[in-house]
Parts: structure tokens; sequence; C-alpha cells
């Protein structure tokens, strides 16, 4: 019995299929490989090329594999591009959820761990924000993540599967040199994109509510992610049928960018000296996870810090950036 994987070959996915492996499991990717390379599925898993949207691929995928549970990551996920690509983002990500919701009912397979963010918060105005924050999510992304968890939890309540939503909040860091993060979005690889060519790295507003100006977010090394996901299958997995949950997955340790800044000069042996511009419309000023209920329900627990985060990104990007 395996648990199928979509986005196993994509940055997170990598980490998340060592990750099951590790807690004992057969694991089968499928991905349509647009953003993710062949190259992170090791020698061994089964790696079938399709999209999600794919209905009938994945229901045959399940049952040629034997499938017992699938842990869902295959997504669109830059906000920017989901702003300006509506439409895209609704087909990949909530049509996405919605073919992979009819596959699993076709095949019989009844748990599911699905992959949102923090995004479905949006622009909170709370010290810390916990699973029952309002959900109002300022971007396309963000909608496309919360109506993903609306798809399953109600297909899971009138079809009796069991679902686990886990809200990432800011991810970063890589499991080994083979596996880091080299997208053009997030803070690290951007300040050491910036630091290789030559350029002083932006702080996108110094003039926030917050005690040195810049944005606080919760920083999660996407090793300790991918642990809550072996967890969270688990939990899926003995949880009685028509139920869902959904748990934010981060430490409930706010770090400002300057923090990361300074991070990164020690990594790097030298001071990264950042250029502060102005701020990027929809930032809110500060958003960190309560993270006890994935700690109380899945016994799961963040154990890496954000120098080890920096520290392992920092390796990867030198070892293939
Ligand atoms: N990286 C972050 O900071 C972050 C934060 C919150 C949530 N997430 C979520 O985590 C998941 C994985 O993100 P990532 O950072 O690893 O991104 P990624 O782009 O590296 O991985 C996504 C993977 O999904 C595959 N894929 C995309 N659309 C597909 C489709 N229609 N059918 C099959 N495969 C498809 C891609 O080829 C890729 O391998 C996404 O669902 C994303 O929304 C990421």
């Amino acid at each position: 019995m395996s648990w199928l994987l979509t986005g196993g070959a994509g940055y997170i996915g990598a980490h998340v299929l060592r990750a099951l492996q590790g807690a004992g499991h057969e694991v089968v990717v499928l991905d349509d490989l647009s953003t993710g390379v062949r190259r992170k599925v090791p020698e061994g898993v089964p790696l079938v090329r399709a999209s999600v949207r794919d209905t009938a691929a994945v229901a045959r995928a399940m049952t040629e594999h034997g499938v017992r549970g699938v842990v869902h990551l295959a997504a669109k996920k830059a906000v920017g591009e989901s702003v300006e690509r509506p439409r895209w983002y609704y087909q990949e990500n909530v049509l996405g959820a919605l073919s992979l919701a009819d596959a699993m009912i076709e095949a019989g397979v009844r748990d599911i761990v699905y992959s949102s963010s923090a995004a479905v918060y949006g622009a909170v105005d709370v010290d810390l924000v916990t699973e029952d924050t309002p959900t109002l999510p300022v971007s396309p992304y963000g909608e496309t993540k919360l109506i993903g968890e609306w798809v399953f939890r109600d297909v899971a309540a009138a079809h009796g599967l069991s679902v686990v939503a886990l809200r990432y909040f800011n991810v970063a860091g890589a499991g080994s040199d083979a596996l880091g993060d080299t997208g053009a979005f997030n803070l690290i690889p951007m300040v050491f994109r910036a630091l290789s060519n030559g350029e002083r790295p932006q702080v996108f507003g110094a003039d926030y509510p917050t005690p040195d100006g810049s944005c606080i977010r919760d920083y999660i090394h996407v090793a300790d992610l991918a642990d809550a996901h072996a967890a969270a299958a688990g939990f899926a997995a003995a949880a009685p049928a028509g139920g869902s949950a959904a748990y934010n997955i981060g430490r409930g340790v706010g770090a400002s960018v300057f923090d990361v800044m300074a991070t990164v000069s020690q990594v790097v042996g030298y001071d990264v000296a950042a250029e502060v511009v102005a701020r990027r419309p929809g930032d809110p000023a500060r958003i960190v996870a309560a993270a006890d209920a994935a700690r109380t329900d899945l016994g799961w627990t963040a154990r890496r810090d954000l120098s080890d985060m920096v520290a392992s990104a920092w390796s990867a990007w030198q070892a293939t950036g």
C-alpha cells in the first residue's frame, strides 16, 4: 500500500517524499513536471507524469499502485502571478483539487493530507494566528488554497474521506544540498540571488509598525514541514471517516526581514548591507503562527531554527546555484 504524493518533484514535495519514506511508507509521485524536476525523485520511486486535472490518469495511478492515501502538494504558488493570471490559478489549484477528489472517490481512496498556506488568513492584525482566526485571503493564490480546503472538507463529509489540511507559514532551508529552493519569490533565495549577482538584497518597506520597521514572518524549515506531513498522514489514517481538520505549520516565532539579513550575514561571513525600497502591496506587517494545535493533535513540533534554515539553504545554493 502506497501514498500518492502529488507535486513530489517540487521543492517541498521532494522533502515530503523522504519524510514519508522515513516513516516507513511506500511512495508514488504524480507530477506534471511543470515546475518540478525529475532528478528530485529518487531511483526506485515510481513517477507518474500527469496533471492532477487528468482525473482518469490519477484514478488509474491510484489503482495500479495500490494507493491508500494522498498527500496533495501539486499547485501553482506565486502570489503575483496569481493576480496576473487568476483564471489559470483557479483552473490548476481549484479544478485540480476537484479532479483529485473525484479520482479518490472513483478509486476508493479515503485519506488525504492537503497542502494549504498561511495565505488563507490574508492581512491579519493579531499577535498569533490560530486556526480559528478568520480566513480572508487577499490574493487569488490564497483564495484558491482556501477553496481547496473547502473542496476536501465538503467532499470528506459527503463521501466519507478523511482530510488534514496543513497551513504552511514561510518555508525555507534544504534537507540536503540537492534539494534547495531555487524559486524566485521566497525571501532567502531572493537574498542569495542578489548576492550571487553582486547586488544589494532588497527590504520591501522599513516603515511597518514592528520593532525594526520591517515585516515579521514565521519561518519554518522545509525538513520540519516535511515531517509534519508524515505525522498528518498517520493522523488522517487513524481519524474517523468524514472528518476534516486544518493545522498551522509554523514555529510560533517571528523573525523580521532585518533578522533574516543578520542571519544571512552570519552564515556568509560578511555584512550583506540590504537596501530599503518601497513596500509591496498586500504584505501584512506581521504574521506568526500559533503552532500548539499541531503539537497537541499531530504530535509534531519544529526542531530547527532560522540559522539552520539559512545555513542549509546557503549550502544548497552554493552547491547548485
Ligand atoms: N514554498 C512555500 O513557501 C509554500 C508556502 C505555503 C504553501 N505552499 C504550497 O506547497 C505546495 C508545494 O510548493 P513548492 O514550494 O514545493 O512548489 P514547487 O513549484 O516547487 O512544487 C509544485 C510541484 O507541483 C507540480 N505541479 C504543479 N501543477 C501540477 C499539476 N496540475 N499536476 C501535477 N503536478 C503539478 C510541479 O511540477 C512541482 O513539482 C504548493 O501547493 C504550494 O501552494 C508552498
